[in-house]
């Protein structure tokens, strides 16, 4: 009997696969930094009864008006914004993420862009290895303390309690910003509620983590740049289109706040020419939240997992819907 096709639409590492081809027919786009063309991408999923896909895929009305078998999408990723969730309630097709997996090793990143904008890490080691370090000197790279400060974190998921855990450990006061309130996270971490411009105006550390929705999307806007600390730094682990890249530049441009350092922006990739990475207060990264070997392999085995249990008609371990 023929196999249902699976069609992955990045390379990904062959022993995570393994549990999957028992069941699937699998194809796989073959590179692993050249995201599969919008082309390829729409031919595979008219066959595939599941994708595996990532945060820069696409995955629209288009996509799913033209995938007539397509019965799952497992989208390597806590975030499923690149996905049309209503367009793939319309199709019947299931669409999963990789929460839980993830949490500690995007915490982690989360934290080292705070104590690398702070202290200036990124800048420092470009200065040594430029053969620029001729003498030691009391204030040569002085950066910011980051210990007994205050972070604000917007958006008090997993990730973001997961980051309050850290900032604990570093004897921060922390404050937080979320749809709902966390009453857990209050008595466990001493989180502290805060509306979202008291936090912004409180904070010396202002950290994005909200998930993309309609109500996110710009809302680090100017005005809420001018409302932080101006020695304040802003840590975007989230996702870009919760700011206004335009305002960000803006405000360090004229000493509005601080620093950022961030992960994630409105157009991945960033270009190369783009003003935020001409700062040298801007530590900026190429969206690698989650990035560790042993992360991205468990969430590879997981997205794996969950397509395999959808086309076997059984309930998917994380589902979005
Ligand atoms: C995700 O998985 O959505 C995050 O961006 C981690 O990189």
């Amino acid at each position: 009997m023929q196999k249902p096709y699976v069609f992955i639409t990045r390379k990904l590492p062959e022993e995570t696969l393994v549990s999957l081809k028992e069941i699937a027919d699998v194809g796989m786009w073959p590179s692993e930094e050249e995201a599969v063309p919008r082309k390829v991408l729409l031919k595979e999923a008219q066959k595939a009864e599941g994708l595996l896909t990532m945060l820069s895929d696409n995955i629209d009305k288009e996509l799913f008006d033209n995938a007539p078998s397509l019965k799952v999408v497992a989208n390597l990723a806590v975030g499923y914004d690149n996905i049309d969730i209503e367009a793939a309630k319309m199709k019947n097709v299931r669409v999963c993420n990789t929460p839980d997996i993830l949490t500690d090793s995007t915490a982690d990143l989360t934290f080292s862009l705070i104590l690398a904008t702070a202290r200036r890490i990124v800048e420092s080691a470009s200065y040594v290895k430029e053969g620029k370090w001729n003498s030691w000197g009391p204030l040569l790279l002085a950066g910011a303390d980051v210990h007994h400060k205050t972070i604000g974190i917007v958006g008090m998921g997993r990730i973001g309690e997961a980051v309050a855990r850290r900032a604990k450990g570093f004897d921060m006061n922390i404050l937080y910003h979320n749809r709902s309130r966390k009453p857990e996270a209050e008595k466990k971490l001493g989180a502290v509620y805060r509306d979202f411009y008291d936090l912004l105006k409180e904070s010396d550390f202002v950290v994005c983590l909200a998930p993309l929705t309609t109500e996110t999307k710009g809302m680090f806007n100017r005005e809420a740049f001018q409302a932080m600390k101006q020695s304040a730094i802003f840590i975007n682990a989230g996702r870009g289109a919760s700011v206004d890249e335009e305002a960000l530049v803006d405000a360090l441009k004229n000493s509005v706040i601080a620093g950022a350092g961030l992960d994630v922006y409105v157009i991945e990739p960033i270009a190369a020419d783009h003003p935020l990475l001409t700062m040298k207060q801007v530590v900026a990264l190429p969206h690698i939240g989650s990035a560790s070997v042993e992360t991205r392999k468990k969430m590879s085995e997981l997205a794996c997992r969950n397509i395999a249990k959808v086309i076997d008609g059984k309930k998917a371990e994380t589902p979005v819907v």
